[in-house]
């Protein structure tokens, strides 16, 4: 597993195509509206990113027909936008968006509460970002990759929560998905050591019953297993000598 390590260059252009999709989140946050249809999110996603002069990542990734992820309540990632698909009060909607801006991808995700919604519906995206906080708490130089996947899966625990495992984070830069995978849950190992330079998508999973999914027909929308709600929260970090640089939030 071979790691890369960005050149200050490199960092420079992570560090601009991570602002640039950080506004395309707060931005896309506000059209989120009960009665959006969610390819109309993924248009004016797209529209966002291309205004930019980015290019959105998941674009044909594999195949993927879209630009931004959009997965309601028990959809866990990669929901395909449909124009028959309306978003409702109550809801949880995840974005996964990633964009690419002179040749280096930025990659991250937030779940968004639709109008009022039910406090156990709060509680799993609370927990859900805070996991990403507690994890990346670990994310130093020094210390050890899978040190960052301990430590979301013990704050998890405690809520009872099903912690996916079928998909993880990963290292993020030149490509999309680099090395190393970044598991949300503890491993047998603590993994490579971490090392300034090293960018990293750690994105959390997190399911209100059983950590088990499953694959819709379309072979893109992961769902639960169980049917239980389910969020998601990324970002792309940079580990420094000290505190890790979150990439993909607006400083202000
Ligand atoms: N954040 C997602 C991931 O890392 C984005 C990929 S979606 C795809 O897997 F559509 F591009 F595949
Ligand atoms: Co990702």
């Amino acid at each position: 597993m071979a790691v890369s390590i960005k050149s200050a260059r490199e960092i420079a252009l992570m560090r601009e195509s991570g602002r640039i999709l950080a506004e395309v989140h707060e931005r896309l946050g506000e059209v989120i509206q009960p009665g959006i249809s969610t390819f109309e999110i993924d248009r004016i996603g797209e529209e966002m990113i291309r205004s930019y002069g980015c290019t959105p990542s998941f674009l044909n990734y594999n195949g993927y027909p879209a630009s931004i992820c959009v997965s309601l309540n028990d959809e866990v990632v990669h929901g395909i936008p449909n124009k028959k698909r309306i978003v409702q009060e109550g809801d949880i909607v995840s974005l996964d968006a990633g964009v690419i801006y002179k040749g280096y991808h930025s990659d991250a995700a937030r779940t968004h509460g639709v109008g009022q919604i039910s406090k156990e519906a709060q509680a799993l995206m609370d927990a859900t970002k805070q996991s990403f906080y507690e994890g990346i708490k670990m994310a130093r130089a020094g210390n050890r990759l899978f040190d960052i996947s301990k430590a979301i899966d013990d704050y998890i625990s405690g809520f009872g929560y099903g912690i996916v495992r079928d998909l993880v984070g990963h290292g993020v830069g030149s490509q999309l998905h680099e090395d190393p995978q970044i598991p949300n849950f503890a491993q047998r190992r603590r993994g490579p050591k971490l090392r300034p330079g090293m960018t990293l998508a750690v994105e959390p999973m997190i399911n209100m019953g059983s950590w088990e999914v499953e694959w819709l027909d379309d072979d893109w929308t992961v769902v639960s297993a169980d049917g239980s709600w389910s969020a998601h929260y990324e970002n792309t970090i940079l580990i420094t000598e000290g505190e890790p640089e979150i990439l993909t939030l607006l400083h202000s």
